[in-house]
């Protein structure tokens, strides 16, 4: 299924340019790798209302699938959970349990990343951690059910 796919890179550092961006390249790398179709992407600093105009701007644009890496954990600037949760119509609990139960099996840090999924108007989000090895380790934990969640998110009549 080619997939539609928007990127953002939710981080202080990277929009500031004291870090280099490695996660959105990494997950554009991973996407590319399951035969999606980047069409956005975005660097944007820890800040909600940049993080929601930024989701909703990509839906807009046609972005079946918006994955966002970074800003999951507990720091005090961390608030994507709370961003997409307040734009949400729902979220799926099932994408952030998957990811949390098999990162736990590489590290116990994995506890700390609060990552989800949810449905933002006719849009797949998925919120993975930061670091690009687990953004892209996390993506891989829930890619098999990205497809049909995107049809449901997508309202294209789908057959589980
Ligand atoms: N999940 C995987 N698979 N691999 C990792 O390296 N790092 C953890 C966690 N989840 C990690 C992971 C760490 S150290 C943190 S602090 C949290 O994700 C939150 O990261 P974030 O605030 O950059 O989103």
């Amino acid at each position: 299924m080619q997939i539609p796919v928007g990127i953002i890179t939710v981080s202080d550092r990277a929009t500031t340019g004291e870090y280099d961006d490695l996660g959105g390249p990494a997950l554009k790398e991973a996407a590319q790798k399951y035969g999606w179709q980047v069409l956005s992407e975005a660097i944007v600093p820890d800040e909600t209302a940049r993080i929601q105009e930024t989701i909703r701007a990509f839906s807009d644009q046609g972005c079946a699938l918006i994955l966002a890496t970074g800003g999951t954990g507990v720091a005090v600037r961390d608030v994507t959970p709370e961003a997409i949760r307040a734009i949400m119509r729902v979220e799926i609990p099932g994408f952030g349990e998957a990811m949390r139960r098999e990162s736990m099996k590489i590290t116990p840090n994995a506890i700390l990343s609060r990552s989800l999924g949810a449905i933002v108007e006719r849009s797949l989000v998925i919120a993975l951690p930061g670091k690009p090895s687990g953004a892209v380790e996390c993506l891989s934990f829930v890619v098999g059910a990205i497809p049909h969640a995107v049809a449901l998110a997508q309202r294209v009549p789908t057959s589980c």
